[in-house]
Parts: C-alpha cells; structure tokens; sequence
C-alpha cells in the first residue's frame, strides 16, 4: 500500500481501489503549501478528533470527493448535518468496510468541533485487511490502553504515531508507545507544524534505533510503499 504525508497529522493512503485520507489539516499549513486539496482523491475521510489541525479540510475534501467520513458519533454527526455522509463509530467498535476493517481505539487527549461544538472523546484507528495492518493513533498521551492493540489486532506492519510532544506524546513516549503496540516501523507525525513540536529529527531516530526500531520521518507531499 502507498502511503504520503500531508503534513502535520495528514496522510492518504490507497487500500486496494480506495482511497483514504486522515486527519486533513493542509490548506493553512504553510508546510504544506505545495498541496492543493482540490487534487486529493478520497473515497473515505477519516478524523481521530476535532481540532482544527485535524479536520481543517475535511469538509472541502469530502465534498469535492463525495467521500463518506468515518470517525466518532459525534464528529460523523455534525458533518451529517453539512450533508455529508458518515460512519460512527465508538471506541472498541469495528466494522468492515470495502477497504477493510477500521477499529476505534482510545487515545488520551481532547475533542471539540471548530465552532465549539463538543467533539466527543479522541480516537485513533487500527485498520486491516489482507495485505496489511496499522494504526493511526491520532493525537495522544502514550497510555497503558495501547497494550491492548496487539491483543485484539493482527501484528501491525507500521504504526503512525505522534511525536512532538506538548499536545501529544514527546519521542520517549512514542519509543515505549511503539514498545507497548509490539511495532518496530513507525511513521512520525504531529511535529515541526508549530514551535512547540519542533523536533530534533536526528535524535529521534536514533532514540528509536537504540530500541531495534526504525522512525520514519517524512517530507511533506512524500510518498512511501509499505
Ligand atoms: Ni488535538
Ligand atoms: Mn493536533
């Protein structure tokens, strides 16, 4: 499957014909200037929260697309209400899709809607299908819930963790987060948006590295087979 970093917490992902995108927060990011959202394809949008540097773009990229948006009740709901359509979920729900199957995972962390709106409790996803199995954990603390992923998923092939810390999990959380979901592939995200989650690349890897586990740290707009 191609992966491509969008910026901050973004990705698309192809599952097969599908086209997936998460957490859109590209066309006010200046690192992210180079993306014009009018270009994303996206058959599924799927949102970890609320915040805005998370869901900035969702509304253009789902309506440009007619894509569905799946995150939690919440959030499906007030983009119901834009006439977009949705999947709720619930944390530890499932369900099956054309793509695959999503799981809503806890994350610890905050959720309100640009407009105030609440947002409903933050999650992350673990999504599978035959090919391949990762999670997206969205933006959280590391906490003791992520041991419970490799116990009711299948092996993750790479895991999509934050790592610039103050809003999130820092890069020493992130090394035990990666310890605690059995993984030795991640892909960094949630970091050099703003001053406060800069990070020192080079550090970083090798904080992963000395723990037998490989940070993968993106340009924005690159693209990626895993
Ligand atoms: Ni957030
Ligand atoms: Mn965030």
């Amino acid at each position: 499957m191609k992966l491509r970093f969008l910026g901050q917490s973004s990705f698309s992902v192809e599952m097969g014909d599908k086209h997936l995108i998460f957490d859109p927060f590209i066309s006010a990011n200046p690192k992210a200037a180079d993306i014009n959202i009018e270009d994303l394809k996206a058959d599924y949008v799927l949102l970890s929260h609320g915040h805005q540097d998370h869901v900035l773009d969702a509304e253009a990229i789902a309506k440009n697309n007619e894509a569905t948006i799946i995150s939690n009740y919440e959030i499906v709901t007030w983009y119901g209400a834009k006439d977009i359509k949705g999947h709720p979920l619930n944390h530890g729900g499932q369900w099956s899709f054309d793509f695959g199957n999503v799981k809503y995972v806890n994350a610890i962390h905050s959720s309100v809607l640009p407009d105030g709106t609440y947002g409903g409790n933050p999650g992350g996803f673990v999504i599978n299908n035959d090919e391949t199995c990762f999670y997206f954990a969205g933006d959280t603390a590391l906490t003791w819930d992520m041991k419970l992923i490799p116990m009711t998923s299948p092996k993750l092939d790479f895991a999509i963790l934050p790592v610039g810390d103050n809003f999130t999990m820092g890069i020493s959380d992130a090394v035990l987060a990666a310890e605690f979901i059995e993984c030795d592939k991640i892909v960094a995200c949630h970091f050099d948006t703003f001053g406060y989650i800069e990070i020192d690349h080079q550090a970083a890897k090798e904080a992963f590295a000395v723990k037998g586990k490989e940070l993968i740290i993106l340009e924005v707009g690159e693209e990626i087979e895993l």
